[in-house]
């Protein structure tokens, strides 16, 4: 069973195949599309998603593609997309930022940059420009030629923090997330497996009883075989725990 928050609703999932990524779970499973696919391969930042993390009892945000990403890693997470953002019917400040300095044309690499924009603002509240480029680094635009989205960017650079509601819900999300504990051990379905051990020896008694597992953090090199070369990993160890 894998446990996480899309947002704030608890999701428990005990048929997904540890081959699915979290883009083509958002896309076709939970038929959220804000979160597109360019490249599908960690080049474009078009499927820029953000996950919340408990570290020493505060939030941690990282942006992330979720094209690479195995729904599995999402356990105890939270995940941020880009429909979370807006607030009843208000925008969210990056997303304003964004339409003020005109920061989209056609659109399409819109939600990834608003998403790892969004996860600046989380995580350096004060950003420069080096922070900022740093920030975007990995977000593709062929459209507008960068500037406004620096500028719509640099714009939300400020002392405190942002207030939104990540923020306002900040405590009772830290409760949620711890309350949803450790990760199975082993995780079932589709015909494959996917490890998730939580200390070295674990580790080391997995890879003695399954030599052909592959091994999986990032995700960078691995997923390309799933999304690139469309083989099955029959066995996976994750190893972000
Ligand atoms: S779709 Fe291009 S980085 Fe994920
Ligand atoms: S606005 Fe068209 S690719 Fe960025």
């Amino acid at each position: 069973m894998i446990r996480f928050l899309m947002n704030q609703t608890l999701r428990e999932e005990d048929s997904i195949s540890p081959n699915l990524t979290v883009l083509n779970y958002l896309r076709e499973h939970v038929r959220k599309t804000g979160t597109k696919e360019g490249c599908g391969s960690g080049d474009c930042g078009a499927c820029t998603v953000v996950l919340g993390e408990v570290m020493n009892g505060r939030l941690q945000y990282r942006s992330v593609n979720a094209c690479l990403t195995f729904v599995s890693a999402l356990h105890g997470k939270q995940l941020i997309t880009v429909e979370d953002l807006k607030d009843g019917s208000s925008l969210h400040p990056v997303q304003k930022a964004m339409v003020e300095f005109h920061g989209s044309q056609c659109g399409y690499c819109t939600p990834g940059f608003i998403m790892s924009m969004f996860a600046l603002t989380k995580n350096k509240p004060l950003a420069d420009k080096e922070d900022v480029f740093e920030a975007l680094a990995g977000n593709l635009c062929r459209c507008t030629g960068y500037r406004p989205i620096v500028e719509a960017s640099l714009s939300l650079s400020q002392n405190q923090p942002i207030r939104d509601q990540f923020a306002d819900y900040e405590k009772q999300t830290v409760a949620r997330l711890e309350a949803i504990g450790a990760p199975d051990v082993e995780h079932s379905a589709d015909g494959k497996s996917v490890f998730t051990p939580t200390n070295s020896d674990d580790l080391a008694s997995i890879l003695i009883e399954h030599p052909d597992a592959r091994m999986v953090a990032g995700g960078t090199d691995l997923a390309l075989e799933v999304t690139q070369f469309h083989r099955e990993i029959p066995k996976l160890v994750y190893l972000g725990r």
